[in-house]
């Protein structure tokens, strides 16, 4: 499975069998460590050791999401993320996106979190488990988890954009989001030109815009759409991110 193909096979997994996961699947994650942001994977048991108050079930292992608190690398760092999701996805593994329900302090120790540094998410992974808990089955149930909004509600294209375009911005639809919030909005031009806002502004709407970005050009690497995105030095909810199309 590629990544492309990884984006319609993920979905949230929250009970994991507590194995963990061969070395060589950590080892092909592209981790960046950056001015700014980076991606750091704890090997210890998130339920147990930074508590995601019950949500999370015997996942073995984490990756944590260490950013300088600025949007820039709140985004950028959730679009690297995404890609390690989608990767494990592609190796057989389960994961889910942890938001709110983990202990900070607990968390940032764990990572050897540095001064000036915050978590701005964490992602349980490993072996996902046949048993889905009521407890999952709830939390999935509460958040609408297979639901997505019309591809008209989140985004407009011009009469002349591209066909190719509208099956790229389908990756996005795809994509996890905090409390399936769906926050994604694009507008197209007929050159194939996109520019990026978010219907949210809230705690997540980095995370979330940062996820949708990745699927977007993971599609657009996969279907061969050649372009350039470019992201502001401080992306808003308004202007998140524009992709510029090569033939524009
Ligand atoms: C930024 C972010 C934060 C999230 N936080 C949580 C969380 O704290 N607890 C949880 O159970 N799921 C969390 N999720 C998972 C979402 O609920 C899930 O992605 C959404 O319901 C869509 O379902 P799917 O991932 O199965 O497609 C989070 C997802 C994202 C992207």
């Amino acid at each position: 499975m590629n990544l492309y193909e990884a984006i319609s096979a993920r979905h949230s997994v929250r009970t994991f069998t507590g194995q963990e996961p061969d070395r060589s699947i950590i080892e092909r994650l592209d981790l960046p460590d950056q001015d700014g942001y980076r991606i750091v994977v704890v090997n210890s048991s998130l339920s147990g050791s930074i508590g995601s108050y019950g949500v999370i079930k015997d996942a073995p292992a984490w990756l944590a999401l260490v950013c300088d608190g600025s949007d820039s690398s709140t985004l950028r760092c959730a679009m690297a993320a995404e890609r390690c999701v989608l990767s494990l996805t592609a190796q057989g593994l389960g994961s889910c996106w942890v938001g709110g329900t983990f202990n900070q302090s607990d968390a940032g120790k764990k990572a050897r979190i540095r001064e000036g540094e915050k978590i701005a998410a964490v992602i349980a992974f490993g072996h996902a488990s046949s048993h889905r808990r009521f407890l999952e089955r709830v939390t999935s149930a509460l958040a609408h988890s297979s639901k997505r909004k019309d591809f008209d509600e989140l985004f407009e294209l011009n009469k002349e954009t591209p066909a190719v375009c509208r099956t790229v911005l389908e990756a996005i639809r795809l994509a996890p989001s905090a409390v399936n919030s769906q926050p994604w909005r694009a507008k197209a031009d007929r050159y194939g030109n996109v520019t990026f806002s978010s219907a949210s502004d809230n705690t997540y709407t980095m995370l979330d815009m940062g996820i949708a970005l990745e699927h977007f050009i993971i599609a657009a690497e996969r279907l061969g759409i050649k372009g350039r995105l470019e992201i502001p030095d401080t992306p808003t909810p308004r202007l998140i991110a524009r992709w510029i199309a090569a033939s524009a």
